[in-house]
């Protein structure tokens, strides 16, 4: 089955066409109109998207060598609303004018199980599950132990600011531009991640007079620790601020994944999501003695290969594709309600 994938939740217009031996086509058109605001203006995004959804398709499908597709995969939220409208009635209108059919697709859920489509995962149609799987990216940051397609349960999350955001954030406070992670990456290889002991803090709650801790993760406090440093020391380099802190969301990360690990009794960690690039949260995980399937970079930010990917997986276990009264959704868990993993 030949799947075109169309992703526009947010500031990269996509498309990508992908077949049972893998990825025939790869096209992003990233929006780079909205660096000079220091972050994704979302009426810019949706024009944006509407004025590259036509030739970012044509290309995808003219890379892959296909004149019509088997069936389209889109991102149907969460995302902002204007956006993923986009390219689900861009889908809508294709799926019409084809006459093949179309399914929504939950944008997390590609980052969750982007993973699988590496060389030397699973493969695409054959999910080794159960595993743990990270995503990471500018608006989430949720461990989910993945039983099943369809399948998740919530190990850990962030309770305030999410990693890409919170790298966006330290990346402005130092001037460095936007988007911050790549910036804040490339700083910290060049610095000494011992120079500040920014914290790591661990969640507790109070259940019946009792103080439990909780896995749960909180990188809003790291932020504010960051600009205090700043301020206090003006003279601080840069990169020693920028390594430092990135030692403290790795150790962080490393730390919840550990834990679900053991408790849960899982080998394998896959991780998505724009951060998923980050040179430390790549070396912490691949050092810790599970195996951690970390995505090339182009497939850990937005792209539309993990939405055929996706997409594919659905159509293939046999779930019916959408109709024309899909509607766009945000916020939407991947897989359905929301549901805590039980301790
Ligand atoms: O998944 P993504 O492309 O879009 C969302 O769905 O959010 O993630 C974008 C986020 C941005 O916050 C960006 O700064 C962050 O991913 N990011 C990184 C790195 N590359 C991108 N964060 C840390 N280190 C990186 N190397
Ligand atoms: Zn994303």
């Amino acid at each position: 089955m030949i799947v075109l994938g169309i992703e526009t939740s947010c500031d990269d217009t996509a498309a990508a066409v992908l077949d049972g031996s893998g990825v025939r086509s790869d096209v992003v058109w990233s929006q780079d109109l909205h660096a000079r605001y220091g972050g994704v203006v979302p009426e810019l995004a949706s024009r944006a998207h509407a004025s590259q959804i036509v030739p970012v398709v044509r290309a995808a499908l003219a890379q892959a060598g296909v004149e019509r597709p088997d069936a389209i995969a889109v991102t149907a939220g969460p995302g902002l609303m204007g956006a993923v409208l986009v390219g689900l009635s861009y889908a809508k209108a294709a799926s019409l004018g084809w006459g093949v059919p179309f399914i929504g697709v939950n944008h997390l859920e590609g980052h969750l199980l982007s993973g699988l489509m590496e060389p030397g995962a699973s493969g695409v149609q054959a999910p080794g599950f159960p595993f743990l799987s990270l995503v990471i990216s500018g608006g989430h940051t949720t461990l989910y132990a993945v039983h099943g397609l369809g399948e998740y349960t919530v190990v850990s999350e962030t309770v305030d600011d999410a990693i890409g955001e919170a790298y966006d954030k330290v990346a402005r406070m130092l001037g460095l531009g936007y988007p911050g992670g790549p910036l804040v990456d490339g700083l910290a290889a060049q610095g000494d991640p011992r120079v500040i002991p920014f914290p790591r803090p661990r969640l507790a709650r109070v259940v019946a007079g009792e103080r439990q801790t909780v896995d749960d993760m909180s990188f809003s406090g790291l932020k504010t620790a960051v600009r205090t440093a700043i301020e206090r020391n003006p003279l601080l380099a840069p990169a020693d601020v920028c390594a430092s802190f990135q030692q403290a969301v790795v150790d962080v990360v490393c730390d919840r994944v550990r834990r679900a690990a053991t408790e849960l009794d899982m080998a394998v960690v896959l991780v998505g999501g724009g951060a998923a690039a980050n040179s430390g949260i790549r070396a912490g995980l691949s050092a810790m003695g599970l195996r951690a399937v970390l995505p090339a970079r182009s497939r850990c930010t937005d792209n539309a290969a993990m939405i055929a990917h996706v997409g594919r997986l659905y159509l293939s276990a046999g779930v019916a594709p959408d109709g024309l009264d899909r509607t766009a959704r945000s916020p939407w868990a991947p897989g359905g309600a929301p549901v805590r993993q039980s301790r």
